[in-house]
């Protein structure tokens, strides 16, 4: 079977995503090109190394979380969007207002809150969507992971990380079809359903890079 290109499943406001997959697999091009759909799109960018300029998502010019129409990243200083109660508050003033999506590129930094929590939980029927990626899903909470309804999975070295995302989705992943092609991944819904491997096609790569 040779790759697919993508025919982007529809993510309805609210849901869930969870991209993984490991340093330079593709994770964040692919949720700039998820999130070109999305308005009201906020990224908690735990790295500070992205340009999201490109996803229309605007640079606020204060440290300050803007609740704001239109797409907001948060260009806080590192120190800062990694402490526990500065990311309490972001996701409790989100879930004060719903119909929003997060993004968190990587949530390896991310730390358990209570606000999180809620977030994972409830987010869903105030539409508030929580996106996630990570390098190494075996380090993130269950809880966390299988609460998504869209699930991307690049291709994982670890047993660990391969197991984490199996136990989350319920779903056997065919790991040795997605090493033949680099940022190639597979897409599982929440019910089980299984595509891939597939690839962005050039055009989607090109508008966000
Ligand atoms: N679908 C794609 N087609 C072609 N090139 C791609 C594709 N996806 C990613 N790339 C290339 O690979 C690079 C790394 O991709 P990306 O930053 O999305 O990886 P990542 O998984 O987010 O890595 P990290 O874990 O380090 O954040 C991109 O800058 C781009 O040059
Ligand atoms: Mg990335």
């Amino acid at each position: 079977m040779s790759v697919r290109e993508l025919h982007l499943p529809k993510i309805r406001p609210g849901e869930s995503v969870f991209i993984v997959g490991p340093k330079g697999s593709g994770k964040t091009v692919l949720a700039k090109v998820l999130l070109l759909s999305r308005r009201n799109a906020i990224v908690l960018d735990t790295k500070l190394i992205e340009r999201w300029g490109k996803v229309g998502v605007r640079v606020a010019e204060k440290n300050l979380l803007q609740l704001r129409g239109g797409r907001f990243h948060w260009p806080a200083s590192h120190a800062f969007i990694l402490d526990k109660d500065v990311q309490d508050a972001i996701f409790r003033g989100l879930l004060a207002n719903g119909h929003r999506t997060l993004y968190v590129d990587e949530a390896y930094d991310l730390q358990l809150s209570g606000g999180l929590k809620l977030v994972a939980t409830q987010g869903r029927a105030i539409k508030l969507g929580l996106w996630i990626s990570t390098q190494r899903p075996s380090h993130i909470p269950l809880f966390l992971i299988s609460e998504a309804q869209h699930f991307f999975i690049f291709y994982l070295r670890l047993k660990r990380d391969r197991e984490r995302v199996e136990e989350a989705t319920g779903v056997r992943i065919p790991w040795e079809r997605l090493q033949r092609w680099r940022h190639s991944f597979l897409y599982v819904s929440e019910r089980g359903g299984l595509l891939g491997p597939i690839k962005l096609d050039e055009a989607s790569v090109k508008a966000v890079l």
